[in-house]
């Protein structure tokens, strides 16, 4: 039979497990509004101050994005830290997205377009691996 300190255990690691998912599944739908505001901006290809606003916006998201990865990080390392998969993969996803957030900052600031056909993919990967985080979370219990 479990023991009361047994349950309280199992029903703090869940509430981690679900503080995690919630921080990762709120990174998810961050990443996901970062496609629309590009998808809005570049309609108005070739002509950056008419996309400013949205510019700005899509560089908000990334801010967003990151302090939201970099907590899910501080969470899986501070209370479920035997699960090495979830503490790895969201430090390595909040080094990808400053990544990603740096190379924007290029395209933008230092009219360096090239990097488009970096940034966008590197968007896609991210969001594989934000999305197979939480599953991986909830798969293992
Ligand atoms: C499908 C997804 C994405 C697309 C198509 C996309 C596309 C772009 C493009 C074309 C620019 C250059 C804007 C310009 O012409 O000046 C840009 C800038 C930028 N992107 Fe993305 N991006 C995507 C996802 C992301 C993600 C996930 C991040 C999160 C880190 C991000 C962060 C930035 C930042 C910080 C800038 C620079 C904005 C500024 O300096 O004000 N992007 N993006």
């Amino acid at each position: 039979m479990a023991s009361t300190a047994d349950t309280k255990r199992t029903d703090a690691g869940r509430a981690s497990s679900t503080l995690y998912s919630v921080l990762i599944g709120l990174t998810a739908l961050t990443l996901l509004l970062q496609g629309l505001w590009a998808g809005i901006f570049l309609e108005h290809d070739g002509a950056r101050d008419a996309a400013k606003n949205w510019i700005d916006v899509h560089a908000r998201g990334a801010d967003i994005a990151i302090a939201l990865a970099a907590a899910a990080t501080i969470v899986a390392f501070v209370k479920l830290r035997a699960r090495r998969v979830l503490w790895l993969g969201s430090l390595a996803l909040t080094i990808l997205l400053l990544l990603e957030a740096y190379l924007g900052g290029l395209i933008r600031d230092e009219g360096q377009d090239a990097l488009t056909a970096v940034h966008v993919p590197l968007a896609m990967a991210l969001i594989g691996l934000v999305v197979w985080l939480p599953l991986h979370a909830i798969r293992r219990g």
